[in-house]
C-alpha cells in the first residue's frame, strides 16, 4: 500500500520509536509560536484574502473564497416572490440541523414555543456528525471553569469575547451532564466516573469522548430527542434569504426545496441560525473534514441581513488531516490519537514538536517541515508526515487502540493500514471556521429577533479554538439560543414581512462596482451532483 519511499522512510519511524516512549518533545516558547504562525500558518497567506467592498465589515480581511459569496447575487434575485403566501408559520423557525439547532429545538420547545427545524440536507447531516474526540467540561476535581478558560483564552490568542466565553465554560458541566442524562454513552471507568483525556492546549484533563465518535453519538441522542418530543423537522430544504419586518428585525426566511427548487415562505417572530461551518469551500485549496453541507450558508443570510461577522479572518486547519491513502484525503484523524501519545515525526524519524501544541501551531509545524524543511514525506496530493500510532499501544498497553479509537482504525484497515502496528500519513485539513456571526451572549445578532448558534458563531473561541470546545459550544449556546429566542418570541408582533434588506444590499453592491457571477449561499460544494437539473432551468 505505501510507496517504496514511504516505506523507507517508516522504517527510520520505527527505528527511532522506542527511544521516544516517555519522551517529552520540548515545548515552543511563544516568540517561536509567534514566528512560526507568521511564516506558515495560512491565515497569514495575505493572498488568500481580499477585504470587503461593503456591509457591516467592510474593509475587512476575508478568505477569497468567502469574499465571493458575500458579495454575489441573491438567489431570490429577479423572482418575484409572494411574501404573503405563507407555508409555515411558527414562533421560532431554526434554520440547521445540526447539534447546535438539534439542541436550540428541544429548548425552545421545552419553553413552550412553536418551533420548527429546517435543514437542507437530513436532520443530523453536520460537523456534530464527524466530531470525533470529544467535548470539554471542567468537571473533575482537579480543574475549574476558571482554568478552563485560561485555556481556552491561551488557546484562542486572547481574542475571545470574555462573556462568551466565560458563559461557554460555567455552563461546562452542566452541559455534559445534560447529554449524559438525556443518554449520551461517555467513556466511563467501571465505577461510572467519566474517563477524560487531554487536548492540545489544555492544562487539565477534561475531554470526555464516546470512543472516537464523539459527535455521531451526541447526534444520535440529539435527534432522537427532537424527533420523540415531535418537533416538526423540514428536510431537504434550505433558507436561501432571511425575511425582515418593516423594522429591520427578523421574521422569517425564504425557503427552497432541495429536490424541486420549489420556493417557500416561512413566518416567525424569532429566527436561529445554526448553518454551521465553511470546510466545504475549500479556502486556500485545503481539503476539508466537514461534511458537504459546510458551505458558510449562515453568514451569507446573516451579512446581507446587517449582522456584523467577527474574526471571519481566522480559519482552522486541523493538523492531522489524512494524508493518504487519497480515498480519504483530508479526513479527519482525531487529536484523540495525540492525545493517547502518539508523536508527529518526520521523514527522519525526528519527533519535530510537541505533539499537544495548539492547533494552529501543529499545523503550522507541519507545513513548516514539508515546505521549508523538506522533511514531510511525498504523497500522491503532496506532502504528509508521520504520526506514530503504534506508539499508542506501547504506552498504554496492548488493545488500547482498538478500544479508545475504533472508528480510526476502521477507516485505515479499509485500506490495509493497520495503525497498530505502521505510522500514518497526515497533513492538515481545513476544519473548523474560528469566526463567524457576532452575538452578545443572549445569542442575538446585531439585527434583532436574529439568533445564531454553533459554528456560525464568532468570537467564542478567539482566534483559535481548543479541541471539545466546538461540541462544548453547540450544546451551551443552542440551548441559550433556543431559551432566548422562544422567550423573545412571547413579545413580538408580526410585522410586515419584506426583502428590502436585499435589494439594498443588490444596490451597495451595484454602487461599489461589484458584478458577480455567482449566487450565494452556496448551499451544495460546487462538486456535488443533482442539483443542477433545477438551477439550469430557473
Ligand atoms: O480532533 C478531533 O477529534 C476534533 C475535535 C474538535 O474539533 O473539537
Amino acid at each position: 500500500m505505501f510507496t517504496p519511499e514511504m516505506l523507507a522512510s517508516a522504517k527510520k519511524v520505527e527505528a527511532t520509536r522506542a527511544q521516544r516512549i516517555g519522551m517529552e518533545p520540548k515545548r515552543m516558547t511563544a516568540e517561536e509560536k509567534h514566528n512560526l504562525l507568521r511564516e506558515f500558518h495560512p491565515d497569514y497567506k495575505t493572498d488568500g484574502f481580499e477585504n470587503l467592498k461593503i456591509g457591516p465589515n467592510k474593509g475587512e480581511k476575508v478568505p477569497k473564497e468567502l469574499a465571493a459569496l458575500l458579495q454575489a447575487n441573491s438567489r431570490v434575485k429577479g423572482l418575484d416572490l409572494d411574501l404573503g403566501r405563507i407555508a409555515y408559520d411558527v414562533d421560532v423557525l431554526i434554520i440547521g440541523g445540526g447539534g447546535a439547532g438539534a439542541s436550540a429545538a428541544i429548548e425552545a420547545a421545552g419553553g413552550g414555543a412553536n418551533v420548527m427545524v429546517v435543514t437542507k440536507l437530513r436532520m443530523g447531516d453536520a460537523n456534530t456528525m464527524m466530531a470525533e474526540g470529544g467535548i470539554q467540561a471542567a468537571d473533575k476535581a482537579n480543574d475549574s471553569p476558571a482554568i478552563h478558560y485560561l485555556d481556552a483564552l491561551g488557546g484562542g490568542h486572547y481574542a475571545n469575547k470574555p462573556d462568551l466565553l466565560k458563559k461557554l465554560v460555567t455552563e461546562g458541566p452542566g452541559a455534559v451532564k445534560w447529554l449524559n442524562d438525556l443518554g449520551v454513552m461517555f467513556d466511563k471507568a467501571p465505577d461510572g466516573t467519566m474517563i477524560t483525556t487531554h487536548g492540545g492546549g489544555t492544562s487539565r484533563k477534561r475531554m470526555h469522548a464516546a470512543r472516537d465518535y464523539s459527535g455521531a453519538e451526541i447526534m444520535r441522542v440529539l435527534r432522537d430527542e427532537v424527533w420523540n418530543r415531535g418537533i416538526p423537522v423540514v428536510d431537504f430544504t434550505a433558507a436561501v434569504e432571511l425575511i425582515l419586518d418593516e423594522n429591520g428585525r427578523a421574521a422569517g426566511a425564504v425557503l427552497q426545496n432541495m429536490e424541486t427548487g420549489e420556493y417557500l415562505v416561512a413566518r416567525a417572530k424569532t429566527v436561529i441560525l445554526a448553518t454551521g461551518g465553511a470546510g466545504r469551500l475549500h479556502y486556500q485549496g485545503f481539503p476539508t473534514s466537514n461534511h458537504y453541507g459546510a458551505t458558510a450558508d449562515g453568514l451569507i443570510l446573516a451579512y446581507r441581513a446587517g449582522a456584523k461577522l467577527l474574526y471571519q479572518d481566522t480559519l482552522q486547519y486541523h493538523p492531522t488531516g489524512a494524508a493518504f491513502p487519497e480515498q480519504i484525503f483530508g479526513a479527519l484523524v482525531t487529536e484523540k490519537v495525540r492525545s493517547l501519545g502518539a508523536m508527529l515525526i518526520n521523514s527522519e524519524g525526528e519527533a519535530f514538536m510537541h505533539p499537544l501544541e495548539t492547533r494552529d501551531v501543529a499545523a503550522a509545524s507541519i507545513i513548516r517541515e514539508c515546505k521549508a524543511r523538506k522533511k514531510g514525506i511525498p504523497t500522491p496530493e503532496g506532502c504528509g508526515v508521520w504520526l506514530d500510532t503504534p506508539m499508542i499501544d506501547m504506552i498504554h498497553g496492548e488493545g488500547t487502540l482498538e478500544k479508545r479509537i475504533p472508528a480510526m482504525l476502521r477507516m485505515y484497515m479499509k485500506y490495509d493500514i493497520d495503525m497498530r502496528e505502521v505510522p500514518i500519513l497526515v497533513y492538515p485539513t481545513l476544519h473548523y471556521q474560528n469566526g463567524g456571526v457576532d452575538i452578545s451572549v443572549d445569542g442575538q445578532s446585531g439585527v434583532e429577533n436574529l439568533f445564531i448558534a454553533g459554528e456560525a458563531v464568532g468570537g467564542i473561541h478567539g482566534r483559535n479554538r481548543l479541541m471539545g470546545n466546538s461540541l462544548l459550544d453547540i450544546i451551551v449556546f443552542g440551548r441559550n439560543a433556543g431559551k432566548n429566542a422562544a422567550a423573545k418570541a412571547k413579545n413580538v408582533k408580526g410585522g410586515k414581512l419584506t426583502l428590502r434588506h436585499v435589494e439594498a444590499y443588490a444596490q451597495e453592491m451595484a454602487d461599489a462596482g461589484i458584478v458577480s457571477d455567482k449566487v450565494s449561499p452556496l448551499l451544495l460544494p460546487t462538486y456535488t451532483h443533482g442539483r443542477e437539473k433545477w438551477q439550469a432551468e430557473k
